[in-house]
């Protein structure tokens, strides 16, 4: 009962307009190649991911936890990929609190598409880790990370 509760009110926040003064950071990034990924990684983000995390990234107050300054989503890049495939349960510690809800896995979306998602998102908010190819996307997904 209190996990549906917890889903209602998750749901709701989601629908909620999002806020205006989100600023470009897609305008901070320079490389082309990067550029390229990142344009449809945005986009992706934005449909896939945002109405939990957040088109700022920010997260959802206890429930959702943050990906834009955030230690645990800057410490691996393998890890990110493999969670944004299978989704994640169980308890995880996300500058310093505690997250327990859990994320849905994405088995539709295709290496190319998570290689522009992840490019998108380690080159904005202060990252620059270049681009991530579909091919490393691929090597990520084969092998399930030590700390997930
Ligand atoms: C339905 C809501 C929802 C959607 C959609 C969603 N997530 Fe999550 N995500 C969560 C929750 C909740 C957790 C925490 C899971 C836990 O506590 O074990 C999480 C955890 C994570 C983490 C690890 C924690 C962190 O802060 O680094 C990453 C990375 C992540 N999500 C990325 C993504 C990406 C990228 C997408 C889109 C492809 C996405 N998520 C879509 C809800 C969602």
């Amino acid at each position: 009962m209190k996990k549906t509760l917890f889903v209602l009110f998750a749901l709701s926040c989601a629908c909620a307009p999002k806020s205006t003064n989100e600023e470009n950071e897609l305008a901070k990034i320079s490389d082309p190649e990067v550029m390229q990924y990142a344009v449809i990684g945005k986009t992706l983000y934005e449909s896939y991911c945002g109405n939990c995390h957040q088109n700022d990234g920010r997260g959802l107050g206890k429930l959702i936890p943050p990906l834009r300054e955030a230690d645990y989503f800057k410490k691996s890049i393998h890890r990110s990929v493999w969670i944004m495939r299978h989704g994640q349960k169980g308890e995880i510690i996300v500058n310093g609190q505690i997250y327990d809800q859990p994320m849905p896995a994405n088995t539709s979306l295709k290496p190319l598409e998570l290689a522009q998602i992840t490019t998108y998102l380690y080159n904005i908010w202060g990252m620059n880790e270049g681009v991530i190819t579909s091919s490393e996307i691929e090597k990520y997904l084969r092998e399930k990370p030590e700390n997930y």
